[in-house]
């Protein structure tokens, strides 16, 4: 059995957690925590080992912790790193390297410039074979997952047919649990995102792909409003749908009137979370006008990345095949069933 320690106990941290812990493959040895907060208790409460920095330990003295995290990292196969963006690269410096140890990174690092944590950012959908055996790799953020999940069926469905993709992304202030981060009453822009730079480390640097973004007051998942440009009569949109039937992770609704919707539905259905791990393309809005297909797909911020994780731990640790470690991650995560609930619940009236 392998063991994993994962540093950061956050919207992530606590999601890839809960979901290795069903993982008769794998052993979390603990979780490590920054701040003496509610938290603690709540990972100690689910199980968990929780370890703090050496020099914090003082500041955690009133809680049961198990150690300090610089010994936990003596003991483990690999780190899922969960820490705020940038804090994975300095953890990498200061703590995993000078131990030699094999890293998954999240979405807000970079694998450009001097502060790259990886030349490899992982998409399974597109790059799964170059993660087996690689020491550190950056899984890509929730809004670069999601486009990929889309772009990597269309490019193989039409290839050269494709001429051009304009994406705006419509981001969520924040997460549900997020609940001392205010959410404000305006809509922000975002200069130079860095989420097409990102999406074309995996689907081509040359990649006819244009990203602009902003950021909207709500909780409730990410919205991609994507115009894809072909070469002479674009697809209908019952041809675009069908390239998603059976595809993991991408779920066809009709009747979502919007992403909050959703999210009671996975509520209600007492998803882990209230996720579903996965991206919904509103089959309502899509378009076809003459050379252009226009759609739009909400993205589970939060969710979307806990399975990516779990193929990606498996490349690095097993170095398994592709076929494997999907079916591995099917038994754990359901994708497939919860595909098939939410496409029936919102499915197509009369
Ligand atoms: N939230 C999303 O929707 C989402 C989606 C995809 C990817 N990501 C990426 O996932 C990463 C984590 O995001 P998050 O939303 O989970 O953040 P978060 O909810 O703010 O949680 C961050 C966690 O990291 C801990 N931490 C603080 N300093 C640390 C350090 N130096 N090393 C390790 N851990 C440290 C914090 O501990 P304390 O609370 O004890 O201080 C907290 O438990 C980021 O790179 C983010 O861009 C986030």
């Amino acid at each position: 059995m392998k063991k994993i320690f994962v540093n950061g106990y956050g919207s992530i941290g606590s999601r890839i957690t809960s979901f290795l812990k069903d993982d008769p493959e794998i052993s979390v040895i603990g979780v490590g925590k920054y701040s003496p907060d509610d938290d603690v208790n709540v990972a100690i409460s689910r199980g968990l080992n929780v370890y703090v920095p050496e020099r914090k330990l003082n500041d955690f003295k009133d809680f049961k912790i198990a150690g300090t995290i610089e010994s936990a990292l003596d003991d483990c196969d690999l780190v899922i790193d969960a820490s705020p963006g940038g804090h994975g690269y300095k953890n990498k410096k200061n703590i995993y390297d000078p131990k030699n140890l094999s890293v998954i990174y999240q979405g807000g690092e970079t694998t450009m410039g001097d502060e790259a944590v990886s030349d490899l950012l992982f998409n399974s959908r597109a790059n799964y074979d170059l993660a087996i055996g690689k020491k550190h790799v950056m899984q890509g953020s929730c809004n670069v997952t999601g486009m990929g999940r889309i772009l990597e069926p269309l490019r193989i469905k039409f290839s050269n047919r494709l001429v051009r993709f304009d994406v705006t992304l419509v981001r969520r202030w924040a997460d549900i649990e997020q609940t001392d981060k205010q959410v404000t009453d305006t809509i922000e822009m975002t200069e130079k995102p860095h989420h097409g730079d990102d999406v074309k480390m995996y689907f081509g640097k040359d990649a006819p792909l244009f990203v602009r973004a902003i950021k909207v007051p709500t909780r409730q998942m990410h919205l991609h409003i994507m115009d894809i440009r072909f070469s002479g009569k674009a697809p209908t949109p019952s041809e675009i749908h069908e390239i998603f039937t059976n595809e993991f992770g991408v779920a066809i609704l009709w009747t979502a009137k919007g992403t909050k919707d959703i999210r009671d539905y996975a509520k209600n259905m007492g998803f882990n979370f209230t996720d579903t791990n996965m991206i919904h393309i509103h089959a309502n809005m899509t378009v076809s006008i003459d050379d252009t297909v226009q759609m739009m797909y909400s993205d589970d911020q939060t969710g979307i990345v806990i399975p990516e994780n779990h193929m990606l731990m498996q490349a690095m640790l097993f170095g398994k095949s592709y076929k494997d470690a999907f079916s591995h991650t099917e038994s754990i995560f359901n994708m497939k069933e919860r595909k098939q609930k939410l496409e029936s619940y919102f499915a197509r009236k009369n």
